[in-house]
């Protein structure tokens, strides 16, 4: 607090001369604390007259400055929270994508393995003489395919791996869920279990980010198949979807492996729990996140010996299934 600018104290020179020079006479400064740290401060400066700055307006400040400082740590934490949430979102679809880079190159040695054939087929052709040109055409069009192909797979790794805000637009959920089968059904065969999938007609469609929905599918599909044991039934996992009521979508995704013990049961939705020897531990907690980012809910919602249920549930437009 100075009333005056000769409060400035003499080793201070250099700020009471700009003071004096901006006609400042008199100035109170209010430190903003909050969870007991220096957060800011406010100033309150007079330029007319000098003043002693009375008790009453002190203490009035000190509840302004307050207010301020939880509003600041308040928008400091939501930045915080939103910042952790997107690092965790991107270090799982890196996680994820490394597990998925073997289907990815399977996925990409087929069309490159059609490329070659082609163009060695072309250059037998063309030494003895036999190349048409409708058999060019043909060629170059079936070249053209698969070179589409391969950029299309390189498209949905470049859409996983990329960092950025959720972009929603109108999907069809049948639609996603079974692009993300179609991806996983070699894993199933490596391991010797079975993928069923049994989806509702006529769900209506939902206002998703429809790379987060499939990355929370990928992350319950690939727990269920790890849960699956070696014992005498055969491992099975089951993705359905169905409507729910009016205004909601439900995708469940049951495997009938062991039941989860409770008190692992309660620990399933924390971010890196995991009992397993390479896990992050990060699978569930972010598709909840994402659940919830969407207005919706990610739950274990059955759990017995023989079948562990997972349910995601989002919002959708009720009503009849027309696209707006
Ligand atoms: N279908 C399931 N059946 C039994 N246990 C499960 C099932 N799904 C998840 N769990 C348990 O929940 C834990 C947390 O799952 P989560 O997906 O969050 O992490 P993770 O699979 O261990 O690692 P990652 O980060 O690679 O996904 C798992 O380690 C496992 O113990
Ligand atoms: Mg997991």
């Amino acid at each position: 607090m100075l009333p005056n600018l000769d409060a400035v104290p003499p080793e201070e020179e250099p700020l009471r001369r700009d003071l004096a020079e901006y006609g400042v006479k008199s100035l109170l400064f209010v430190p903003m604390h909050a969870a007991r740290r220096l957060v800011g401060a406010i100033a309150f400066v007079r330029y007319e007259e000098e003043d002693d700055w009375s008790a009453e307006f002190i203490r009035l400040a000190n509840v302004a400055a307050d207010i301020y400082a939880s509003a600041f740590a308040r928008r400091a934490g939501d930045r915080r929270a939103d910042a952790h949430r997107n690092e965790l979102a991107h270090v799982l679809r890196v996680g994820t994508m490394s597990q998925l880079a073997a289907d990815i190159v399977h996925e990409i040695r087929q069309p490159l393995a059609a490329i070659v054939n082609f163009v060695n087929g072309c250059r037998r052709l063309l030494a003895g003489d036999r190349l048409g040109r409708g058999e060019l055409t043909r060629v170059l069009e079936d070249i053209e395919t698969e070179a589409r192909r391969v950029n299309q797979v390189l498209d949905g790794v470049y859409r996983h791996v990329r960092r950025g805000a959720p972009q929603k637009a109108w999907a069809e959920l049948n639609g996603l869920v079974q692009e993300v089968i179609s991806l996983m059904r070699r894993e199933f065969g490596l391991a010797g279990a079975e993928l069923d999938v049994r989806l509702e007609r006529d769900v209506p469609p939902v206002e998703v980010d429809a790379v987060q929905i499939q990355q929370v599918l990928v992350n319950l599909v690939r727990n269920a198949r790890e849960a699956l044991s070696d014992g005498d039934r055969p491992g099975r996992v089951l993705v359905a979807t169905r409507r729910c009521g009016e205004d909601a979508i439900e995708i469940i995704v049951e495997d009938n492996g062991p039941q989860i013990p409770e008190e692992i049961a309660e620990k399933l939705f924390s971010p890196f729990f995991s009992t397993k020897p390479q896990g992050l531990g990060l699978g569930l907690s972010i598709s909840r996140s994402i659940a919830e980012a969407h207005g919706g809910s990610l739950s274990l919602d059955e759990n017995q010996p023989g079948q562990v249920r997972f349910t995601l549930r989002l919002p959708a437009r009720s009503g009849s299934g027309v696209r707006p």
